[in-house]
């Protein structure tokens, strides 16, 4: 399977999904070199995105994990209209879950400003229950703060109180952590939220659905094997090793680099 990510945030998917799916083969690519897509247009982001879709489908993967909700939202259903391997992202299985979990039909989205601007999740939302209303807050600092040396600082407290302030007074019960960063700081969120409000993430939902998928669609690798992961990087691989282990939760060991100019050739 292909796992892909503006950087490093989609270990948390990868993290999810090799637990889930420990028979299975991963490779992971991580676009280092142009992190943050968060600020980008969304054009932008789309191109970068069939660059990348394109090199995996090439790899030969039978399956793409886009792990990255601004590139999911930036570009999955032209992606899913340009490839022949299927590709699932993490805004489906993400909205999905909040409108089953919420009981007041008041739902929070806090993301990077390239997804709340394509308002994918409403649209989402919307398709599985237009009842519920969505209140989303874009949260540009979160990124940087969690990858800086200190991602539980008293700054990062500090944002996090600010942007959920208005879906506090919206009184939402469900909250979705649309970002693929924002597992790493989960106990700030359920300690500003509270016991109350559920905190959706895509981690978890989005493995779930991967699985789903190699299930239904009769493709997974037999139980009992151990699967292998590799990792490649446009950026730095040092750093990633680094930094990875941290959004991984597990040992990264080898870090390959993928040129621009590869995945320029490779585009979709
Ligand atoms: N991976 C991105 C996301 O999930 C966050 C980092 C970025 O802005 O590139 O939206």
């Amino acid at each position: 399977m292909g796992v892909f990510d503006s950087g490093m945030g989609g270990l948390t998917v990868l993290h999810e999904c090799l637990v889930t799916l420990p028979h299975e083969d991963f490779v992971y690519l991580g676009d280092g070199a142009r992190l943050p897509y968060g600020p980008r247009p969304l054009d932008e982001i789309r191109r970068f995105v069939r660059e990348i879709a394109g090199y995996l489908e090439g790899q030969g993967v039978k399956l793409i994990v886009a792990a990255c909700n601004s590139a999911t939202s930036a570009a999955l259903p032209e992606l899913q209209e340009l490839l022949e391997v299927p590709i699932v992202g993490v805004i489906t299985p993400e909205a999905h879950a909040a409108v089953q979990a919420t009981r007041n039909r008041r739902v929070g989205l806090l993301a990077t400003q390239a997804t709340v601007s394509s308002r994918r999740y409403e649209e989402l939302v919307r398709a599985l229950d237009a009842g519920v209303r969505l209140s989303a807050v874009p949260c540009p600092r979160l990124v940087p703060l969690i990858e800086s040396d200190d991602p539980f600082g008293e700054e990062t407290t500090l944002a996090v109180r600010e942007y959920a302030a208005p879906l506090k007074a919206a009184d939402v019960d469900t909250v979705i952590l649309g970002c693929t960063h924002y597992p790493l700081i989960r106990p700030i969120f359920q300690r500003v939220f509270g016991r109350g409000v559920t905190l959706v993430f895509s981690a978890e939902e989005t493995a779930r659905e991967a699985a789903e998928t190699l299930a239904r669609k009769q493709i997974e690798n037999a139980e009992g094997r151990e699967g292998s992961y590799r990792f490649l990087t446009t950026g730095d691989p040092e750093q990633f090793r680094e930094m990875g282990a941290r959004f991984l939760q597990l040992p990264i060991d080898a870090v390959e680099v993928v040129s621009l100019a590869e995945l320029e050739k490779a585009a979709a």
